[in-house]
């Protein structure tokens, strides 16, 4: 077993290491205040190539691999959850669908446009009804000569609102129940597509999250994602991935609190001497970095496992279960560590732990995945 990093993954790192401290972390704080996209941000991840990852050049990509990715929303998210999210949904939630089913059209069309970062990515699964219970969707989808007519609302769509492209799920035979499902791929300007309501969040208050609605939105045929009744095994393996891009954001979120933490540590004089020579933080310092170590190893695991082809729904749900648990305890220690000063938006670390909670909710609670491990092992 190797553990070191090949030369392409260490270069990419240090990349979006520099694009992060030099782009995003200077307006992060303030993004998160005024609940602002920036657009130029994604741009320039574009220009770097970022928006593409693990897809092939044939498809605008830059062909590297999977644990290419999550070290890049990791680095990311070590300065802004945000950007960070931004980039895992935009990469594993309407690109991987795309890339594993869609057909040579799509992917020229759309996967393209997704890698080369023209434009954005945003995958609707949620709606009011159906979030843990996802086969319960009501949002139909009834052809109508050349089209799909779609009819329905999603809810809690990240990136909603500044994506031009939406993977969307909906129902084409309510009889079958989740064999009923069929996914599509949705231009944000098609007549009988709009937004609803837009989420005011507790954190990655610079990553917007929307309604969706589908008002007799004609769809054409040639945008079904593979074939009818399969979305559902499509949302599912979509998620398989998306969640070990959220495990990186939260592995990203905690190492960039622990960063702060032990910076502070050393600097701050309490009783003569830093508060870092006491075991009271140092202990804490301790298990928080040893929390985080164990994190990323579950999340590179997984991501290495699905570069390599093997199969990865368990290990990355694992990979967000515990990143997603380490990330809240981390952040929540980091903010102790500060005293005072870490409950004020002097310091970033509040940021970080409103940030944290999301990665115990999305793309799956921290419950759900307990459900999707203990199924896949007692499978096995
Ligand atoms: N890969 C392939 N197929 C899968 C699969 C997987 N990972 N998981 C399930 N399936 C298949 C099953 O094999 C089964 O197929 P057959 O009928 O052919 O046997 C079928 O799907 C149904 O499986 P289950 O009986 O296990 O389905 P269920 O209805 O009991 O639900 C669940 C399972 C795991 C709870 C699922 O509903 C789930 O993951 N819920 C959580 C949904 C979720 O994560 N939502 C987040 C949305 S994204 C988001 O957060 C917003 C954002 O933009 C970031």
């Amino acid at each position: 077993m190797n553990f070191l990093l090949t030369e392409e993954q260490e270069m990419i790192r240090k990349m979006v290491r520099d694009f992060a401290m030099n782009e995003v972390a200077p307006t992060a704080a303030e993004r998160d205040e005024e609940e602002r996209f920036d657009r130029v941000i994604f741009d320039k991840m574009a220009g770097l190539g970022l928006t593409g990852i693990p897809w092939p050049e044939e498809y605008g990509g830059i062909g590297a691999d999977y644990m290419s990715y999550v070290i890049a929303v990791e680095e990311l998210s070590r300065v802004c959850a945000s950007t960070g999210v931004t980039l895992s949904a935009h990469t594993s939630l309407a690109g991987w669908p795309i890339y594993k089913f869609g057909s040579e059209a799509q992917k020229q069309t759309y996967l393209r446009a997704l890698a080369e970062g023209t434009k954005i990515g945003a995958y609707g699964l949620t709606e009011p009804g159906s979030g843990s219970d996802a086969a319960a969707m009501k949002t139909s989808a009834v052809l109508d000569g050349d089209h799909y007519v779609l009819n329905g609302a999603k809810i809690f769509i990240t990136n909603g609102g500044i994506a031009d492209i939406y993977v969307v799920f909906a129902v084409t035979d309510p009889s079958l129940r989740h064999k009923g499902v069929t996914a599509f791929i949705v231009d944000s300007d098609t007549p009988g597509f709009s937004l609803g309501k837009k989420e005011q969040k507790l954190g990655i208050r610079s990553s917007p999250t929307t309604e969706i609605i589908f008002e007799d939105c004609r769809v054409p045929k040639e945008n079904r994602l593979g074939v009818e009744g399969e979305g559902f095994k499509i949302a599912m393996m979509t998620l398989d991935g998306g969640r070990n891009g959220i495990a990186a954001q939260a592995v990203g979120i905690a190492q960039g609190a622990l960063d702060a933490a032990t910076g502070y540590a050393k600097a701050r004089k309490q009783f003569g001497k830093a508060i870092g020579t006491k075991q009271g933080i140092a202990f804490k310092l301790a298990d928080m970095a040893t929390k985080i170590e164990a994190s990323r190893l579950l999340t590179y695991q997984a991501a290495w496992k699905e570069s390599e082809g093997l199969s990865y729904g368990k290990e990355s749900a694992m990979s967000k279960l515990f990143a997603g648990d380490t990330a809240m305890e981390v952040t929540v220690e980091a903010v102790q560590v500060f005293g005072g000063y870490g409950y004020t938006k002097e310091y970033p670390v509040e940021r970080y732990m409103r940030d944290a909670k999301i990665t115990q909710i999305y793309e799956g609670t921290n419950e759900i995945q307990r459900l999707v491990i203990s199924k896949m092992l007692l499978a096995e």
